[in-house]
This record gives C-alpha cells, structure tokens and sequence, in this order.
C-alpha cells in the first residue's frame, strides 16, 4: 500500500471513530428554542433550503477556499453546501446541531453520510473534532443563532481547529423582518450584526477581516446578505 492509500486510510478510520457515538450527543452549545424549531421544521426548512439560488456565495467559495482544501462546515442545515463543495472536490466535513436537520441532510445527500457529525459548535472541549485541523471553516447563516459568548469561544475554537494558513468563510444578514428581543417569529435567537461587529468578534479571537462581500438574498427577500472571509492574524489573539 503506498503512502497514500495509508493516508485516505486513515482518514477513513479517524472518521468512523467521530461517527461512532461515544455518549449521547453534545448539544449543549446551542439555544433550546432553536434547537426545538430546527426539530419541528426540518422537513419543511430543507425543502427550501435546497432551493436557495447560492451561486453567488459558491463562487466566493470557490475564489477563496484552496483547491482540495479540508472544509469544516458548520450548521450545515440541508447539506446544500457540504454536497456542493464535495461536487468540487474538497475534503468536506460537515456538522450540525440538529438530529433533525442532520436526517434531512443525509437523506437528501446520501453521499455526506459519512461526512456529516451532529454537534454544536461551541465545540465541547473533549470534542475528538478539536484534534482535526482544516484549510478552512464556513458557517452560512448560522452565527446568529449564537450568542456573543458562544460566538466568542466558537470564534477562538476555530483557530484551533485551522491550520496557519486556514481561512473562516462567514455568511450573515441583516434587516430582516419579524425580529423581537433577538428572537425570530418562530423562536430561534436571531441576533443580527454588522460585518464590522462579526469582525471585532473574531478579532479578538485572533483573526483579521480578508474580505468583505454583499450578496442579496437567495430568496430575494428585502434581507442585506454579507460574506466574511478572515484568516489567522499574525498578531494572534487581541
Ligand atoms: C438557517 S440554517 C442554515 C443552514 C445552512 N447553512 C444554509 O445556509 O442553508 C442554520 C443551521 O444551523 C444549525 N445550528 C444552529 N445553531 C447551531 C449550533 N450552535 N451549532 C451547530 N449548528 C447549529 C441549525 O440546526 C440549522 O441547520
């Protein structure tokens, strides 16, 4: 066997061992009234979810994320994206927090099935996921269901799990309607911020701000999309 095949070996083995459960999975990280509404609206959230015309996003993805590049994507929801990415070659990794949504995911992307892990992010600090490191991390549309603390801590646990060189692909919206006391009309948190709020959050978890983009809402909707690309500074944490 040559050094590869022991290498893709490997892997294979690595992620059968995060498969497999070792004890009921940790969902501590993420908000109880988002969880229930990602549990109740699975079905129906995927459906639309694989709708989204994200070819604008795919192409910042593309632009920025190195060739065959390991991806950890978190809040991955209908592994829309995941299956993209692995369409294009990358070494995709992905998570959610939602059994749920992990279910839908795998019965619409059978080829993730043995990509995708059911955890949230904050990452418990034993997560077997915080001895991987990746080329880069994406999150679309999940950082508002985190709040500034858990926001704060996923930010710094993401350095840990890239490499030097890694980059974090965020995107988030602001504007959107039916949002009360940081809660949506069907209970999820919802805390909307500004790219240069995302920013100061993952400047002082170590990162600086690469590029900035707009893009307008998949389901043209009157919602201002954003897309952050931050890399690791060479100053380190703040
Ligand atoms: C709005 S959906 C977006 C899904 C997908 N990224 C997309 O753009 O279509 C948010 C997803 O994040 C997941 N999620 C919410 N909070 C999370 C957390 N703390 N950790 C991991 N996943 C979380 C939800 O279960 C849901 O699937």
């Amino acid at each position: 066997m040559c050094g590869r095949e022991w290498a893709a070996l490997a892997q294979r083995a690595f992620r059968a061992l995060l498969m497999k459960p070792r004890r009921p999975p940790i969902l501590r990280g993420m908000d109880a009234t988002t969880l229930a509404t990602y549990e109740r609206e699975a079905s129906r959230l995927t459906g639309r979810y694989e709708t989204a015309d994200m070819s604008a996003t795919h192409r910042l993805l593309l632009k920025h994320l190195p060739a065959a590049a390991s991806v950890l994507e978190i809040g991955s929801g209908s592994g829309r994206d995941a299956a993209f990415l692995l369409r294009q070659g990358f070494d995709v990794t992905a998570t959610d927090a939602s059994p749920a949504m992990v279910a839908e995911a795998k019965a619409k992307h059978p080829e993730l099935d043995d990509r995708l892990l059911l955890t949230a992010v904050p990452l418990d600090p034993d997560s077997l996921l915080l001895t991987r490191r990746f080329s880069a991390v994406v999150a679309i549309a999940v950082v508002m269901h985190l709040s500034d603390e858990a926001l704060g801590t996923t930010a710094r646990q993401f350095r840990r799990l890239l490499t030097p060189t890694g980059l974090v692909f965020v995107s988030a919206s602001v504007g959107r309607a039916g949002i009360a006391g940081q809660r949506d009309n069907t209970g999820r948190l919802f805390i909307e911020r500004s790219p240069d709020e995302l920013t100061g959050i993952f400047a002082e978890a170590g990162f600086e701000r690469v590029e900035l983009y707009q893009n307008s809402d998949a389901f043209d909707r009157e919602v201002a999309w954003f897309s952050l690309v931050f890399r690791s500074s060479p100053a380190g944490v703040q």
